[in-house]
């Protein structure tokens, strides 16, 4: 699979089989994750690895949905903002959360290339992911994904023309 065929295959997975992932398997998707980039390469995230079994009660209280629990691991990517890079020079901008979001990147394309299914999950519920997970108050959660093998098939992707995203030169 190149780079275009695995944009085209990533997809956010809905239905996932309880299945276990292959130790090798899973720490590809680790190794994807651990290389992405950082600005100023600071690093500044955490991974929580969470076993569904025996933990479906608080999940779906952090993120109510079945799907959330069927596969048998859920990744919680957190920042650390205090350890991240800052525009500093300008306006203090943190860049924590889009480090985050690179990492997560990196995780839901490697597990697509390796035909394993993930969603980005935003709208989960904060505080109930603060008290499970025990995080203390300079880390912020950023995003969850479950993580397993999926059993449903993506939908053709809709997204807005190239047109309607691209400006020239200035706004
Ligand atoms: C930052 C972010 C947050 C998201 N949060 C959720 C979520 O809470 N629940 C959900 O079902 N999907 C969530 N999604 C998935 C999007 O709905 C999905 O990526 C989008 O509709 C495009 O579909 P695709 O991922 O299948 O290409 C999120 C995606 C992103 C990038």
């Amino acid at each position: 699979m190149n780079f275009e065929q695995l944009i085209q295959k990533r997809y956010s997975c809905r239905n996932y089989s309880p299945d276990p992932i292959e130790d090798e398997i899973f720490s590809k998707v680790l190794e994807a994750a651990r290389l992405a980039p950082t600005a100023a390469n600071r690093q500044p995230f955490q991974i929580i690895i969470i076993k569904t079994k025996n933990n479906e009660d608080q999940l779906m209280g952090i993120y109510h949905r079945d799907w959330f629990v069927q596969p048998p691991i859920v990744l919680c990517v957190c920042s650390e903002p205090d350890q991240g890079w800052m525009r500093k020079k300008y306006d203090n901008q943190s860049y924590a959360a889009v480090d985050a979001a690179i990492v997560v990147d990196h995780i839901t394309l490697q597990a697509a290339d390796l035909g394993l299914g993930t969603c980005w999950i935003g709208d989960f519920n904060p505080q109930a992911a603060r008290d499970f997970l025990n995080l203390p108050d300079d880390v912020e959660p950023i995003a969850f994904t479950p993580l397993g093998y999926p059993l449903d098939e993506p939908e053709p992707k809709t997204r807005k023309a190239l047109e309607d995203l691209i400006r020239h030169d200035t706004w």
